[in-house]
């Protein structure tokens, strides 16, 4: 019997979510994530092991900047920023409609005017703006060209936050571990696209990497 929140990913029944227009080319995890787990993404038990307030402190994002949170979601983690740093522009950023879609629907995204939903499709609008990004639980997600793509939004100055789930620690939630990468596979990663690692931390269950574009 699986817990609620036990691997949300992969239970050997998905298929039903392959669009086919990313290159997927490198990442670990095989398949995306299926929207019909989306409900997964608001278990209040994941602000336990990854607090939003540490996440954001770690994020820094300067006073009315913008912030691309990178494979949203439904929002769980931007909602919870938009809310906090009202003197910021939140993106909110993914690849499958349904999950704008019921991001969107909820009624704390609609009252927060600092926040917006945003399909990759649109994605070369940002390109060189954002002061941040916020990449949670997706690397594993990302083919090279996807987090080349991610890497392009920055602007000179700019920094991302990858924090996902840790392939060196045994855990009771999350993917399964061959689905997603240790530290030293997620740096060596960021560094071949261009990324430069400029800090870590590690949390109960994930490790996340500071990084910008190396000049
Ligand atoms: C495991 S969910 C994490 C969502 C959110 N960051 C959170 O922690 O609540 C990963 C999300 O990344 C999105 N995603 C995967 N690859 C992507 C890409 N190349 N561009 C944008 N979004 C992507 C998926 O559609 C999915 O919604």
């Amino acid at each position: 019997m699986k817990k609620k929140h036990d691997s949300h990913h992969h239970e050997g029944h998905h298929g039903a979510h392959h669009h086919g227009d990313a290159d997927r080319h490198g990442a670990r995890q095989p398949d995306r994530f299926d929207p019909a787990r989306a409900a997964l993404l608001d278990d209040p038990a994941r602000f336990a092991y990854l607090p939003p307030a540490e996440i954001f402190a770690m994020l820094a994002a300067p006073a009315g900047g913008r912030v691309v949170d990178f494979g949203t979601g439904i929002g769980t983690y931007a909602l919870e920023l938009a809310r906090a740093r009202p003197d910021l522009e939140v993106i909110a950023l993914d690849e499958q409609h349904e999950m704008l879609d019921l991001l969107r629907a909820k009624p704390a995204a609609q009252k927060l005017s600092n926040l917006s939903a945003l399909h990759t499709d649109e994605i070369a609008q940002l390109n060189g703006t954002a002061d941040r990004i916020l990449a949670l639980n997706v690397l594993h997600e990302l083919g090279d060209n996807a987090l080349r793509a991610m890497a392009a939004l920055l602007k000179p100055n700019g920094t991302v936050l990858v924090v996902d789930w840790n392939a060196g620690t045994e855990r009771p939630v999350g993917p399964p571990r061959d689905h997603v990468y240790t530290v030293a596979e997620a740096r060596e990663r960021m560094e071949r696209v261009g990324l430069r690692i400029e800090g870590d931390r590690m949390f109960k269950y994930h490790y996340s990497l500071v990084a910008r574009v190396a000049p």
